[in-house]
């Protein structure tokens, strides 16, 4: 996620503006930026690249500025450049903004705007801000950001400087943290607390539409009708390292507990009017008529997302897709060519297998569909067409919110090629939409009910080999559950399909084997029941993953983990956060390095 600070006091604000935000630099970005109060006027510096490059800029200057605001990019909307980075500046240039989050109605906003004379210089969502700030401006600086909070849909943490205002600045949130310091005569916002951490710990946490007008004074907060609010003031007691993890012990848990916005990120701002854009995939009625299959290629946890993809495409679309490790695909003469869509799928975009896959495709004249999570990635700009997860920069080498965000991009692939192709339509695409917008929230309960899974991996951590059994859907959930537990527990583990089972490795189950049985594919659960008594004859264990309403596990498996009822077709994008937990806790209680496991890299970019 991007970083904001903005100070305002009796020091100089720049180099403390920088040092906060080298605090921030754990959140990953790309690009940063401060703009300042100077003379009267709003200066700005910013530029791509790491904040030494930043420091660089700003050795060159003077500002004696005692306000101003900063920011950290990680890219959602633009290639990481000089001209995307944050703050952007309004029309005048009398107003500055640094934002975190995603403005899902900035192309209405922008054509809004752009029918009033104002005009673009960078690809972001966040310059739309600027100048919807000074639209609104007449004056006050606090009733112009709260008349464009009121337009704008989506999430956001904005700093605002104004130059007709040397006195106070003003911040808000929606959906994005954002914090006030009170520190003594000075005041800082910021994303997280370790940005300011080292000048004060005392803090108000800003809930959702609420406006901070910060002054040498204080901090006031507002609410989005202009009335004040009164706030305890938070007092915080973590040492920096945890306040990194934002109070959580490892980046991993912190990244399965931001899924919920993460989902609602991604699928949320292409769902307009109930309808889907996939504005920038290339995907239109024109260039699918000539596919006539689809592959998907990737590695790892991406590989997996992808073996969903080609249940859900067929599902839907009904057009033949085949799935394929990046790393067999390239070597294996495949049957790819101009009537071939080759979906790639790569949370870092940098995954040298899965660039090479890449290559071969477009050499053999398949169209590249990517979808990517690091925008301006290698694998991004090598694409004919990219569809950007909004997972932010996940921090832990075990993937996992972008593996929801990957799930949630590859069902609205699959909706949309449905959709052309007049496979899906009427009621059943509205329900699918629907549902797709219900994740957030059935993801959000999984979480709330965490403990039921802390409470099953303190059973079976010291486990030497554990199993994940399922069908459809949940055979290709079973691939991912199982790699997540191997590569941060370092506990064998085999993904089976249930059928599969009695045909030889049904040898391998024994007294205490634990298997994992997600069952949310309707239809296929009775058979899973079967599967599950075939195992239990065994000895095995069995740890059941069931939605609220199904009652065919009960007096059968011996734990079950209840996921909220939702439609089958997107149940595993739930049933992930599930596995990603009970992973995670078996780690923990291994007492294992989860954030870095042994042997493993967040990128490998070797072959
Ligand atoms: C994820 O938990 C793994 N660390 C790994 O399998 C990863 O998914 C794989 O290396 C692909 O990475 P990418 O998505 O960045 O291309």
């Amino acid at each position: 996620m991007c970083g904001i600070v903005g100070y305002i006091g009796n020091r100089q604000a720049a180099p403390l503006l920088l040092a906060g935000l080298e605090k921030l630099e754990y959140r990953g970005y790309d690009s940063a930026g401060i703009a300042v109060l100077e003379n009267g006027a709003v200066e700005v510096v910013k530029c791509k690249g790491r904040l030494s490059a930043l420091a660089e800029r700003l050795g060159k200057t003077d500002f004696g500025s005692t306000l101003g605001i900063g920011h950290t990019r990680w890219a959602t909307h633009g290639e990481p450049n000089d001209l995307n980075s944050h703050p952007h500046i309004s029309r005048s240039g009398k107003i500055a903004v640094v934002h975190n989050g995603i403005i899902e109605n900035y192309i209405e906003l922008k054509r809004f705007l752009i029918a009033r004379g104002y005009s673009f210089i960078s690809e972001t969502d966040t310059e739309v801000i600027a100048h919807l700030i000074e639209y609104h401006y007449k004056g006050d600086l606090r009733k112009a950001v709260t008349a464009a909070m009121t337009d704008i849909e989506g999430s956001y943490a904005l700093g605002v400087i104004c130059s007709e205002q040397n006195d106070m600045f003003v911040a808000a949130r929606k959906d994005s943290p954002l914090i006030a310091g009170i520190g003594g005569n000075e005041y800082f916002i910021a994303s997280d607390i370790p940005a300011i951490l080292e000048h004060t710990r005392d803090i108000y946490i800003l809930e959702d539409k609420e406006i901070a007008v910060i002054s040498r004074s204080g901090a006031e907060i507002f609410d989005i009708y202009g009335g004040k609010v009164v706030k305890e003031v938070f007092r915080v007691n973590w040492d920096i390292d945890a306040a990194e993890k934002s109070g959580y012990e490892h980046f991993m848990i912190k990244e399965i507990c931001e899924e919920p916005k993460v989902v609602r990120d991604t699928i949320s701002p292409r769902i307009r009017g109930g309808d889907i854009s996939l504005d920038g995939t290339g995907i239109t009625a024109e260039s699918i008529r000539e596919i006539d299959k689809i592959f998907i290629v990737a590695c790892g946890t991406a590989y997996h997302a992808g073996v969903i993809g080609k249940y859900v495409i067929e599902k839907l679309a009904r057009i033949p897709v085949e799935t394929e490790l990046a790393s067999e695909f390239r070597y294996r003469d495949p049957m790819v060519g101009p009537k071939t869509l080759v979906i790639v799928i790569s949370q870092s975009g940098e995954t040298l297998d899965t660039m090479m896959a890449l290559k071969e495709s477009k050499r053999r004249g398949a169209r590249v569909l990517s979808i990517v999570n690091v925008v301006g990635s290698s694998i991004a700009r090598e694409s004919d067409n990219v569809l950007y997860t909004q997972a932010g920069p996940e921090i832990a080498v075990a993937s996992t919110k972008a593996y929801n965000a990957q799930l949630s991009a590859i069902y609205l692939i699959a909706l949309k090629l449905a959709q052309l192709k007049g496979t899906v339509s009427g009621e059943n695409f509205r329900n699918i939409v629907d549902n797709l917008l219900a994740l957030p929230k059935a993801i959000e309960k999984v979480l709330g009910n965490r403990s039921d899974v802390q409470k099953y991996a303190s059973l079976h951590y010291n486990a030497k080999s554990i199993f994940f059994i399922g069908r459809g859907l949940d055979y290709a959930l079973s691939m991912e559950g199982s790699l997540k537990l191997k590569e941060i527990s370092y506990i064998h583990s085999e993904a089976y399909a249930g059928g599969e089972l009695k045909h030889g490795t049904i040898a391998l189950i024994e007294e205490g084997t634990l298997v994992v049985c997600p069952m949310t594919q309707l239809g296929l659960r009775e058979k899973m029941t079967g599967n599950i008594r075939e195992v239990k004859a065994r000895g095995a264990v069995v740890l059941a993953v069931v939605p609220e309403s199904c009652a065919l596990a009960e007096g059968l498996a011996d734990h079950i983990v209840r996921i909220p009822d939702i439609d089958p077709l997107v149940a595993p994008v739930v049933a992930a956060t599930v596995m990603q937990l009970f992973a995670y806790y078996v780690a923990v209680l291994k007492g294992c390095d989860v954030d870095k496991p042994r042997n493993l890299a967040k990128s490998v970019t070797v072959e």
